[in-house]
């Protein structure tokens, strides 16, 4: 079911949006971030993460090639997941990630999740970024 849509037409404008989408994302909950290549997934994480006193948007960075950062703020966690490298169940098992599923005070953000069976049909919601221009993208909140 569709929740929001709206056009952001700068990065700022989507890390601002990520702020306000942060008030819906209450942890514990399993949200995957879907879009191509440089949509703005990481961009979003950035307000979001900013937002949940869990990081300051500067501090966000893709976590493409270490898969998994952990933002630890006073209230909440925010574990940012990326898992476009990741190609098999197994490799997904060594990450770990099921000991965040049952933290009550972590919210988890996850990049390319959709490949894997458990986090498409787990998730509580989902945002997808389609790019529309080079500077506009179109995000969809999905329960
Ligand atoms: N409105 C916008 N919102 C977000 N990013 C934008 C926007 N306009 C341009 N950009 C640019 O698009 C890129 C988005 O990169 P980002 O790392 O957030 O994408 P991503 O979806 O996480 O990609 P990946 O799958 O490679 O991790 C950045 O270079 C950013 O500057
Ligand atoms: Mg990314």
């Amino acid at each position: 079911m569709e929740l929001s849509r709206t056009t952001t037409h700068s990065p700022d404008e989507t890390v601002a949006f990520g702020r306000t989408l942060a008030a819906q994302l209450r942890p514990p909950k399993l949200v995957l971030l879907r879009g191509e290549l440089g949509a703005g997934k990481t961009t979003l994480v950035k307000g979001i993460a900013e937002a949940l006193d869990a990081a300051a948007a500067d501090d966000v960075t893709s976590p493409t090639f270490t898969l998994v950062h952990e933002y630890r703020g006073p209230r909440i966690t925010v574990l940012h997941v990326d898992l476009y490298r990741i190609e098999t169940e197994r490799e997904l098992d060594t990450l770990g990630l099921e000991d965040y599923y049952n933290d009550r005070d972590t919210l988890l953000l996850i990049e390319w999740g959709e490949k894997f069976p458990r986090f498409a049909q787990g998730r509580d919601l989902e945002i997808a970024i389609t790019r529309l221009g080079e500077d506009d993208r179109q995000i969809m909140v999905l329960a």
